[in-house]
């Protein structure tokens, strides 16, 4: 697990979006795991940037979506497919045909039961997820899975805690009640999956569940410590988001000292 601390959210964005760049200068036609909610924001704009610049271009690439809530219709303009799609793809050159996602929409409720499977077989006929993006929730939630969820769980329907739908309430007009209840989601299994996981987070409410994810015990407690059990992980905080950790001033002297041949 590599763990680079930023001094500023922008700081965190542009690392994002250098190794997303750095990936499709080595393969243009890679599989990105997108995440959707505040986080990856910043990374998201700065990628829109340089897809503008001509620095990068997402022309080939194929793009799978974490998750989606349950019930909301498809053109609600906080269903995630809609949000990334405003908030991202819409602004880069990939082939709007290349992006997928959980379909759970109201539209679509005769095909739930099925919908996770499906959505691991359309990853799978990709190749499998080259990177995924991730943020972390403030109870430890990778995706949408909420605390004790399996480590080994696929793609499948969950319920949100109290606690999500009181932070996600801030993209409903502050309304916790037209937050949905049920979500579809990547499982921590699926994610696991991915060849490089990258998560980001930013800002003082993300300092407990990134020391639990980064230095607590492997647990179905907090989810996205099973980012421990994965070969290649890179983690990009700010320092609001690391003031938590035991050990950043090792992360620290590690990432100032990186050896220019070392890729993350
Ligand atoms: C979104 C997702 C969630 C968010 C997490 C943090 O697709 O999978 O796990 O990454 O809830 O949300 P923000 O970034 O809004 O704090």
């Amino acid at each position: 697990m590599e763990i680079v601390i930023t001094a500023t959210p922008a700081a965190a964005g542009a690392l994002g979006a250098d190794v997303v760049t750095r990936l499709l200068g080595d393969n243009p036609e890679a599989v990105l795991g997108l995440a959707t909610g505040s986080s990856p924001l910043l990374m998201y704009r700065e990628l829109i940037a340089r897809c503008d610049a001509g620095t990068v271009s997402f022309s080939r690439v194929t793009a799978f979506l974490l998750d989606e809530y349950v019930g909301l219709s498809a053109d609600h303009p906080q269903a995630y497919r809609r949000f990334i799609e405003r908030e991202f793809t819409s602004q880069i050159n990939l082939v709007p045909s290349a992006l997928h996602g959980p379909d759970s929409s109201i539209e679509s409720r005769r095909e739930l039961p099925t919908a996770g499977t499906r959505y691991e077989a359309q990853i799978t006929r990709a190749g499998g997820v080259d990177l995924q993006i991730l943020g972390i929730g403030g109870d430890g939630h990778i995706a949408f899975n909420e605390p004790a969820s399996s480590l080994a769980s696929r793609t499948r329907i969950k319920s949100l805690t109290e606690r999500t739908r009181a932070d996600n309430a801030r993209f409903f007009g502050g309304d916790i009640d037209a937050v949905p209840r049920h979500v579809l989601t990547q499982g921590v299994g699926t994610i696991l999956n991915a060849r490089h996981l990258v998560l980001i987070a930013t800002g003082e409410s993300k300092a407990d569940p990134i020391a639990r994810a980064v230095e607590g015990p492997v647990t179905s407690m907090t989810p996205a410590s099973a980012l421990q059990l994965h070969r290649h992980v890179t983690i990009i905080i700010d320092e609001a988001a690391a003031s938590a950790l035991v050990n950043a001033s090792y992360y620290r002297e590690n990432y100032a000292n990186k050896p220019s041949w070392q890729p993350y």
